[in-house]
């Protein structure tokens, strides 16, 4: 099967962006990564970007001032430019409108740093500790016209720690982010992912292991 050709939008350092081009490496990896582009000409991620071999874009959403679907049009033909079948967003700051993300429906990606439904938005892990959770995380999920939400494709769970700090959590989520990403990536380009009642269905699934209990007591 052929591999299906990925961009990755970017606002900022890209570090989901470096874990997916990572992953791409691997000739039998599903899809590869034929552009990253961004709305911020100074986002780090592009400098990674360029020196991965990956071409990159920039669409300059201050260009259009508030019309956001001029922005997204500019942003349409670049993509379409490419040939794109998938697109991931990784750490992209501009909310969506719903013309885009029809065009995109089934073939648009996200990563939040939450379990979601929960903490939607912006600042999770500061959230998350406000709201004395035991257990964080994050989520890869379809990107549909409302935040931050959409059919889940995969989560990981982070066990939150008495003297944690969102700093601190939020490096321990980020390593699970860059797990996630590329198994969600894997799955939707492969086909393995079906949606039956708005939810995502995961062909070769395997059982789970035991559940995650936090806190785990050894006395
Ligand atoms: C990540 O935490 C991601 O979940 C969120 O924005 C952050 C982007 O980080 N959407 P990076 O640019 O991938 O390092």
């Amino acid at each position: 099967m052929a591999k299906k050709r990925v961009a990755i939008l970017i606002s900022g350092r890209g570090s989901n962006m470096a874990a997916l081009i990572a992953a791409a490496k691997d000739p039998a990896y599903p899809a590869e990564i034929v552009l990253v582009a961004s709305n911020q000409a100074d986002a780090a991620g592009l400098e990674r970007a360029t020196a991965a071999g990956i071409p990159t874009a920039i669409v300059d959403h201050t260009r259009f001032g508030k019309d956001r679907e001029a922005f997204e049009r500019a942003l349409h033909s670049v993509l379409d430019e490419h040939r794109i079948d998938l697109v991931c967003l990784a750490g992209f700051m501009r909310l969506l409108t719903p013309w885009l993300v029809s065009r995109w429906q089934g073939r648009m990606l996200n990563i939040h740093p939450a379990l979601l439904p929960a903490f939607k938005g912006l600042d999770t892990h500061e959230r998350a500790l406000a709201a004395g959770v035991k257990i964080h995380g994050a989520s890869v999920h379809f990107v549909v016209p409302e935040m931050d939400s959409g059919p889940i494709i995969a989560q990981a769970a982070v066990p939150v720690q008495d003297d944690d700090t969102p700093e601190k959590l939020a490096e321990r989520v980020l390593a699970v982010e860059h797990r996630i990403y590329p198994l969600a990536l894997a799955l939707v380009a492969r086909g393995d992912v079906s949606l039956v009642d708005g939810r995502c269905r995961i062909a070769g699934a395997q059982p789970m292991p035991a559940a995650l209990v936090v806190p785990e007591i050894k006395r």
